[in-house]
């Protein structure tokens, strides 16, 4: 038998430095105290938490912290992508967005993609033991009509410190965090830099 349209998932430690991730967590944390808009936003799209996406959802443009974590992102969204056989040398994928997540209980993210974008990921800073996975779907699942029933869904339990990297079209959900703790996350979209193949 052989195996075709596989969907590859990366999950791994991001090499960067304690001080810079602690930084990171730092400035998200004061996010919300800055952000009126993005405060008024989550209210109404994110419940009971904050997510900077409707309103600064180019962090890496604006804070030093974050292009750092920006430049790091770079290559492993790179390797990632010439693993999948997509960049060559006229075609470079660029960060575009990068916004903020804080996910305190029962704040949730229903299913979603992103589709501008080529690749996704999210960047775990605090993960609290038992907090919400991010669930992945089957991309085939509304094709399997008369197909016996089979699990079309799958759980990634990120750790802090550790980047998931996926293709944009594969729709993900962060289910309700049933803990206390605070789960704290950057997300980030890389699409084709079209300068580039100029
Ligand atoms: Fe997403």
């Amino acid at each position: 038998m052989r195996t075709f349209f596989e969907t590859h998932i990366e999950k791994k430690r991001l090499p960067i430095p304690v001080a810079l991730h602690r930084e990171i967590r730092k400035t998200a944390l004061r996010l919300p105290e800055l952000d009126v808009t993005g405060r008024a936003w989550s209210k109404k799209n994110y419940p009971k938490g904050y997510t900077s996406y409707g309103s600064l959802s180019e962090l890496h443009r604006h804070f030093t912290v974050f292009e750092r974590l920006g430049n790091a992102l770079d290559r492993e969204v790179r390797a990632y992508a010439s693993g999948l056989g997509f960049e060559s040398k006229k075609e470079r994928l660029a960060l575009t967005s990068l916004w903020v997540n804080l996910m305190p209980e029962g704040c949730y993210h229903a299913f979603h993609h992103h589709p501008h974008s080529v690749v996704s990921g999210t960047y775990y800073v605090d993960v609290p033991r038992g907090s919400s996975p991010l669930r992945i779907e089957d991309p085939r699942a509304p094709l399997f009509m008369a197909s016996p029933m089979r699990r079309i869904q799958e759980d990634l339990v990120p750790r802090a410190g550790e980047v998931i990297l996926f293709e944009s079209w594969l729709k993900h959900e962060v289910p309700p965090n049933r803990m206390k703790g605070l789960r704290i996350s950057v997300s980030f979209n890389y699409e084709l830099d079209r300068s580039s193949s100029r």
